[in-house]
C-alpha cells in the first residue's frame, strides 16, 4: 500500500496537469503542496512548461520555489491568479476546508480569493464528514489582542490554544500569532466563520468556505477528483 508521502505526491502531481504554459499559479504551502511546486519546477526545467509565474503563499514556499527554479511574482504584478494548488487540513463533502496548520492561512486565503480556480490536493486522511472534528480552526490574531480574542473564541465554545514553536509563540509571516480553536465539530461553519470575523483583532481564520473548485484526493484505492457542488 502506498505511504502517505506517495499519496500526497500523487495528488499534487495530478493537479499540476492543469497547469499550462503562461499561467500565473498560486503556490500552496505544506507537505502536500510542496510536491506541486517541485513538479512545476521539474516541468519548467524539462521545457514542458514555459513562462509560468508562481505566487507563493508563504516565505518557506517562496524559498522552495526559488530552489526549484520557479519564477516568482506577487499580487501587485498579477492580481488575478489562474490556478492555485494548495493543501488542506480537513475537507468536508461540500469542499469546505480547514487550512492553516502550517501557519500560512492568511496569505493562502488572499491568494485563493484572487484565484480563478482553487484546487486542493490531499491524501484521504483529510476527508471528514464535518469540519473541526479532527483539526482545530486556526485563527490569526494581532498579538496585542491575543488575550481578549482568546477569551472571545472560548465563549464560542472552543478550547483555545496559542500555537507554539520551539517553546515560543508561533509568529506568522505577517507578524501575528495563531490561536488554535478546538471545537467538537461545526454544524454551521458559515455562522462560526461570521462570529470569528466579527471580533476586532482577528486578522483571518482557517475556514475556507465555498472557495475550492476541486479536491484531488489520493488514497489506497487510487485518486478521486471531487468537484464543488457534487457533495
Ligand atoms: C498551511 O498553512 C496549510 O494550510 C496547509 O495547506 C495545510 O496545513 C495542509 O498541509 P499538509 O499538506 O502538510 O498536511
Amino acid at each position: 500500500m502506498a505511504d502517505s508521502e506517495t499519496l500526497k505526491r500523487q495528488a499534487a502531481e495530478r493537479a499540476v496537469a492543469y497547469v499550462r504554459s503562461g499561467m500565473v499559479v498560486g503556490l500552496g504551502t505544506g507537505s502536500t503542496a510542496v510536491y506541486a511546486v517541485r513538479r512545476i519546477g521539474a516541468l519548467l526545467a524539462a521545457g514542458q512548461l514555459e513562462r509560468v509565474v508562481g505566487i507563493p503563499t508563504a516565505e518557506v514556499t517562496a524559498r522552495e520555489a526559488e530552489h526549484c527554479g520557479v519564477p516568482l511574482a506577487g499580487l501587485d504584478e498579477h492580481p488575478v491568479v489562474d490556478i492555485t494548488i494548495d493543501g488542506a487540513d480537513e475537507i468536508d463533502p461540500a469542499l469546505n476546508l480547514i487550512k492553516g496548520l502550517g501557519g500560512a492561512l492568511l496569505r493562502e486565503k488572499i491568494v485563493a480569493a484572487a484565484s480563478r480556480r482553487l484546487v486542493i490536493v490531499a491524501d484521504e486522511s483529510k476527508r471528514v464528514a464535518q469540519l473541526a472534528t479532527r483539526a482545530p480552526v486556526p485563527v490569526e490574531v494581532v498579538p496585542f489582542a491575543r488575550r481578549p480574542v482568546g477569551d472571545y473564541l472560548a465563549s464560542l465554545g472552543a478550547r483555545v490554544v496559542e500555537r507554539q514553536r520551539d517553546g515560543q509563540p508561533f509568529v506568522t509571516d505577517e507578524g501575528n500569532v495563531i490561536l488554535d480553536c478546538h471545537f467538537a465539530g461545526l454544524s454551521d461553519p458559515h455562522e462560526t466563520a461570521r462570529l470569528i470575523r466579527a471580533r476586532p483583532g482577528v486578522v483571518e481564520h482557517g475556514l475556507f468556505l465555498g472557495m475550492a473548485a476541486e479536491a484531488i484526493v489520493a488514497g489506497a484505492g487510487g485518486i478521486v477528483v471531487l468537484s464543488a457542488g457534487e457533495g
